[in-house]
């Protein structure tokens, strides 16, 4: 991996596409050399090209195409092309098409839409995987292996339910009953006699039982990681020192990132944020991403991540596809790399002439020009990463976390109750998050399964499952001296989504807390209620309110209205040497960021309210700090105490950073 010195800048590159045109082949090297491109993601959907015919194989073409890259600079990462698959594949072995919820088989065509368990599908992609490896995997331009493509999507045939059946088994010891009694089956008369009578969640079929609509979602994280474990695996036979990556897509709801990520050496992701939307700020959807960028770099957090792919330009898929306003390409680049990536690389290098994605965004467009806005941007941006290159391999190092769960978010989408409209769990810990940002404090998003205690402070927005052991966890975090920011809607269920009784927070949370939640609230938009502070200071709710019963909790802050006026709205529990905050209803963000500054504060975490539209972040090398400041305001800017080396603009700031719209600063601390 480290072949590269400094940041990888490149993209997807299909060169396949344009086999029958040598010149646009030797242009293209011409063309990244000058945009500064020294890496390219080759073979992402190269499968009917590799092997034309079941059992021919040609990998002569790539070879040429690796070795001329090579010879002018340009490094690979080689996927492997399972994302989609040729028409000889699916026409002689039909079970490699997924089914979908309502039982009915996909026709060829499109990409990502196999089925995982399919033994033939495994088969015939774990040959070529083997002999990629064996090709390529030596070759002087190689840096790693990028498995399959934005793996995704759930299968309901007889191959998986079969799968699926197996897994239960395994889950509840081959015991039905254990299963009957974890999923509460004897609602609506829905227990099960044997293992071979649960289907999976068929759209028309059994949707009503929360915990078989979890362990489906589980099922299918353990299926997809199942497969690409064997791709890994076949890949490094002929290599087996060879870095793996996948590249995930965030927030994408169906696959708990966080346990495939045990497998992988290198976490990369996808990001293409809706810039410039007509309804919030630049800001605002940085923030967005710069969450997404946190939860990416917090599954390796001793290392880098990747930014696998970005659009340069614009999109093709979203409802309204925006050319991104110049600088924008920059400023985003600048957010990847301030937030742990080494990498800036795009999807893709050249736009293909037909098809789906004929109008996406590339590096080169139709034109086939390097001087337009596009491109000269592209090569700022490797003018940019030159200059900060002693950035890479630098970390980011936090002190406050905010949890988030995949179980729990399935758990809390499906539960039935609260509003469909407002659950929002996404939203809640990305707010969180937000507010953070804003106090120029830099948040970890790690799963629940982690180790609390490197943290000051840990939050907990919703979360509604317990998983074993976590109970116990939370209170030796904060007995040691942890401090715990839990909200409404915390520990209603265990991991199969039975509900606690005795009351929740449940599993002896309750002692952790002092408190226990009798009742949860669902308000209407128009709605009104706030929590008043000791000081008189009202701070405005909407959407949750939970009725406490403390047992031995302060009070801080008391509901101002309905029939649960001046109970507690807001609550905090001395435990062992820390602190359990509760906070039982939803805040509006108006009046929010004071209240968390407080907190921080209280704790010993530094804040400052950081000017509008400035981001900042931070990263450590060898004991020497990066701080990054990124404007994407539209007014000139300045920023107080800043002292150290500006790697961009290469002078000395001493107290004030002024940032002009869009501009970066990347300031070495010494
Ligand atoms: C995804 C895929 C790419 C391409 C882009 C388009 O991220 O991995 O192959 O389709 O979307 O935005
Ligand atoms: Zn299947």
């Amino acid at each position: 991996m480290r072949k590269i010195n400094g940041f990888i800048h490149g993209g997807d590159y299909n060169p396949e596409q344009w086999l029958d045109r040598p010149d646009i082949l030797e242009e293209d090297v011409r063309m990244m050399k000058k945009a500064g491109v020294n890496c390219v993601t080759l073979g992402v959907f190269s499968w009917s090209f590799y092997e034309p015919e079941e059992g021919s194989f040609e990998f002569d073409w790539l070879k040429e195409i690796v070795d001329r890259l090579y010879e002018n600079g340009i490094y690979f990462i080689l996927a492997t092309p399972s994302g989609a698959r040729p028409a000889w594949l699916d026409a002689k072995y039909p079970d490699a098409m997924r089914v979908n919820e309502m039982g009915i088989r996909n026709h060829h065509g499109v990409r990502h839409n196999h089925c995982m368990s399919s033994v033939n599908y495994r088969e015939k992609i774990r040959i070529l995987d083997k002999k990629l490896s064996e090709t390529f995997g030596r070759h002087p331009g190689f840096i790693m292996f990028h498995i399959s493509n934005e793996y995704g999507g759930y299968c309901f045939c007889d191959a998986c339910t079969k799968r699926f059946r197996s897994y239960l088994k395994d889950k509840f010891g081959g015991d039905i009953e254990t299963l009957n009694r974890a999923w509460w089956t004897s609602f609506w008369s829905h227990r099960y006699n044997s293992f071979e009578q649960i289907e999976p969640p068929f759209v028309s079929g059994e949707r009503s039982v929360m915990g078989l609509n979890l362990e489906w979602n589980r099922f299918t994280t353990f299926n997809t990681t199942d497969f690409m474990k064997e791709e890994i695996k076949a890949v490094r036979e002929a290599t087996p020192d060879a870095k793996v990556t996948t590249n995930f897509m965030c927030l994408y709801g169906a696959l708990d990132y966080h346990a495939m990520a045990k497998e992988l050496d290198i976490i990369s992701w996808d990001s293409y944020p809706r810039y410039g939307n007509d309804y919030e700020s630049l800001y605002e959807t940085m923030a967005e991403t710069a969450f997404s960028h946190s939860m990416m770099r917090s599954m390796k957090k001793d290392r880098p991540f990747l930014l696998m792919e970005s659009a340069p330009g614009l999109v093709n898929w979203q409802e309204y596809n925006k050319l991104k306003r110049p600088g924008v390409h920059r400023l985003a680049c600048m957010q990847a790399v301030a937030c742990g990536s080494d990498s800036v690389q795009y999807f893709q290098w050249r736009k293909g002439r037909g098809s789906f994605e004929q109008y996406h965004g590339a590096v080169v467009d139709h034109l086939g020009k390097d001087d337009t806005r596009i491109f000269k941007e592209v090569m700022e941006v490797s003018e940019l990463l030159k200059k900060i290159e002693e950035v890479t391999e630098s970390v980011v190092k936090s002190k406050v976390a905010i949890l988030f769960d995949w179980d729990n978010r399935w758990a809390i989408a499906d539960m039935k109750g609260l509003s469909a409209k407002t659950k929002n769990y996404e939203k809640t810990c990305i707010d969180i998050y937000k507010d953070l940002l804003q106090l120029g404090v830099e948040a970890d998003v790690i799963p629940v399964t982690e180790k609390f205690s490197d943290y000051d402070i840990v939050f907990a927005p919703m979360l509604y499952m317990l998983k074993p052991g976590m109970a116990d966890a939370l209170k030796a975090y904060v007995r040691d001296g942890g401090n715990l920011v839990a909200t409404y809607l915390t520990g209603y269920v265990d991991d199969n989504t039975l509900c606690y009784l005795g009351g929740f927070p449940g599993d002896g949370l309750g002692e952790l807390f002092g408190v226990i939640s009798e009742e949860i609230d669902t308000l209407y938009p128009t709605d009104k209620n706030g929590m008043r502070f000791a000081d008189g200071s009202v701070l405005e709710i909407h959407d949750y309110a939970e009725i406490l019963r403390v047992s031995d909790a302060e009070v801080l802050a008391n509901y101002t209205d309905d029939f649960y006026k001046d109970t507690a709205a807001l609550t905090c529990k001395k435990y062992g040497a820390g602190s359990a905050y509760y906070v039982a209803a939803r805040p509006v963000r108006s009046g929010r960021l004071e209240v968390v500054q407080k907190l921080l504060e209280k704790h010993g975490v530094k804040t400052c309210i950081l000017p509008e539209g400035i981001e900042y972040h931070h990263r450590v090398k060898d004991g020497v700090s990066y701080s990054f400041y990124l404007n994407s305001g539209k007014e000139d800017t300045r920023i107080n105490d800043v002292k150290g080396y500006d790697l961009v603009s290469q002078t000395d700031v001493s107290g004030e950073l002024s940032l002009k719209p869009y501009e970066v600063a990347v300031i070495r601390e010494g």
